[in-house]
């Protein structure tokens, strides 16, 4: 199986609600290594930029003001298919249709106060991971 490598963003929802180490137990317990992490507060511009793929869409300005209300932690987690293990281990965009036990069930608030974010196909992810880090920040 590949290792790979992921963008996470544990969400303003959640650093408001101080879990973000429950969060991170779980990637841990799942079998992903934390091999890249900061606490940041996104920019309107960033988080403009990170989002721009849903700038069509009608949730997008919420979007935008959701994740700059606060601190969010951006990590790359590391491991074998990492990209849909993370997604597994997310659940659901919609915490109402995540699977028990997924860190959107437990703890999501809503479609947009969704606690996690992951990247979702490997181009992404690398896309992702650059719009945060350099090699140098990575350290697996
Ligand atoms: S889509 O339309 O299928 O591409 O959307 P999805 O991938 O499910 O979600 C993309 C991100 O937008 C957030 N989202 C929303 N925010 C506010 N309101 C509504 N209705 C809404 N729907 C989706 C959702 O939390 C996703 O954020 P990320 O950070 O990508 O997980």
């Amino acid at each position: 199986m590949a290792i790979e490598r992921t963008l996470s963003i544990i969400k303003p929802d959640a650093t408001r609600r101080n879990i973000t180490g429950e969060i991170v137990a779980r990637f841990e317990k799942a079998g992903l290594r934390v091999v890249a992490s900061r606490r940041i507060r996104l920019s309107e511009m960033q988080a403009k930029a990170f989002y721009a793929v849903h700038a069509e869409k009608p949730f997008y300005g919420s979007l935008v003001a959701f994740m700059t209300s606060g601190p969010v932690v951006v990590q790359v987690l590391e491991g074998e298919n990492a990209i849909a293990k993370n997604r597994e281990v997310m659940g659901a965009t919609n915490p109402e249709k995540a699977a028990p036990g997924t860190i959107r069930k437990d703890f999501a608030e809503s479609m947009e106060a969704n606690s996690v974010h992951g990247s979702d196909a490997p181009e992404t992810a690398a896309n992702e991971i650059k719009f945060f880090f350099s090699d140098l920040d990575i350290v697996g």
